[in-house]
């Protein structure tokens, strides 16, 4: 076999507005380059309890199970929803956006009966219909998208949810996959049993590791199952000894992505979580003013600040606004999935791309790559600008 040319690394230089990952801080990308230490090394065991520190207070939570998970967002759900479904537990799902469906999947190999509580994509769930489901079906647990990446949605009513929950002796799992650091979110004040995100969207730091808090309902729930959770590798109870007192080696952390989840969480700090949430707030509403005002719809009913779903104009192909915008002004957005698919742009404000500058970056590519449908950036950016 010949010996592969395969050249130096050359990335293109993109500005990240999608689903995500979004842009990474330079003190994040800097992180990743200092020198590596061995996973049980006192000074990366001091860092990880500095790491937990900084996501309880990025959760807004004292739960002393928080934690990332090494692996992306798709580890920490399947880490809740693994270790919490026992099974023959009945548990809730959403029918409203791609996540519910993935949610539903791994509650069916945790061995689970899942209910789904369905609502339009594009709308929230109605805690009337989740009542409903409750009075129908007795679950064990609720589990619900606080911010659906597919529909733009945001979850609203949380605490009520929990409260519905907590009324029926049921559990919640919440994904704040696209909500953690952005939005605001209240792990503790709401009453959230377990609550799971990702590096890559509104904290800015690269995929792979994952915030994960549960509360001690939560751990009890996990301490006192009758079988095995089917995951070895995410096994709460195998992972106690690495993340509690002890220490002692489960699996290799992936040290260069902690550190970066930790210079990202300590920008998330400095800036102060309730100004970062107001922050992602102010800069996408100039994004949706600039897109309104030109005439293109935000197709979503409850509004996620951190991702933008885009109405396009009926004939125009998604596929060749987000080319446009890629090869044109290097900056990434994302089409439609499931029921959206072909009707809209996914935009992502988050983290460190949710910034005025990529906002007016955005406005004035897409108004160049539909010039066509007769779309008037200016009007657009002047609106934009009234909002930053
Ligand atoms: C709401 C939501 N949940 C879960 C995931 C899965 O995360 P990952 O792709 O990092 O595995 C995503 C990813 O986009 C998401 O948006």
């Amino acid at each position: 076999m010949e010996r592969p040319a395969v050249g130096e690394l050359t990335p293109p230089d993109r500005t990240l507005m999608g689903p995500g990952p979004s842009d990474v801080h330079p003190r994040v990308r800097r992180a990743m380059t200092t020198p590596l230490v061995g996973h049980l090394d006192p000074a990366f065991v001091d860092l990880m309890d500095e790491v937990q520190e900084l996501l309880r207070y990025a959760f807004r939570t004292d739960n002393e199970w928080t934690i990332p998970v090494s692996g992306t967002g798709s580890a920490a759900m399947e880490a809740a929803i693994g270790n919490l479904t026992e099974p023959g537990d009945t548990v809730l799902v959403p029918a409203n956006g791609y996540f519910g469906g993935r949610m539903a999947s791994m509650v069916e190999r945790a061995g689970g009966e899942v209910v789904e509580v369905d609502a339009p994509w594009g709308e929230p769930l109605d805690i009337a219909d989740v009542r409903a489901a409750f009075d129908s079906h007795d679950p064990d647990l609720l589990a619900f998208v606080h911010g659906e990446t597919s529909t733009g949605v945001l979850q609203p009513d949380v605490p009520e949810l929990t409260e519905l929950a907590h009324d029926n002796d049921a559990l919640v799992i919440v994904d704040a996959v696209t909500t953690l650091g952005g939005v605001e979110l209240r792990v503790d004040d709401w009453d959230i049993d377990v609550a799971y995100s990702a590096a890559q969207k509104c904290l800015s730091a690269p995929p792979g590791t994952s915030p994960l808090t549960l509360n001690a309902r939560a751990m009890r729930k996990i301490e006192d199952r009758d079988t095995d959770v089917r995951s070895w590798y995410l096994d709460l109870t195998e992972l106690t000894d690495y993340w509690g007192d002890e220490r002692a080696y489960h699996h290799t952390a992936p040290i260069t992505n902690v550190y970066a989840l930790r210079e990202a969480l300590r920008l998330a700090a400095e800036e102060g979580i309730e100004a970062r949430w107001e922050r992602h707030e102010r800069v996408a509403s100039a994004l949706r003013a600039g897109i309104e005002t030109m005439g293109l719809g935000i197709a979503s009913e409850s509004w996620l600040p951190s991702l933008n779903t885009v109405a396009l104009p009926s004939g125009v192909d998604d596929g060749a606004v987000i080319e446009g915008l890629l090869d044109g002004d290097d900056i990434e957005v994302a089409g439609g999935l499931g029921d959206l698919s072909g009707d809209v742009l996914r935009v992502g404000c988050m983290g460190h791309s949710a910034r005025p500058a990529n906002v007016l970056e955005l406005l004035a590519a897409l108004g160049d790559v539909l010039e066509d449908e007769g779309i008037d950036a200016d009007a657009g950016l002047a609106a934009a600008r009234r909002k930053l």
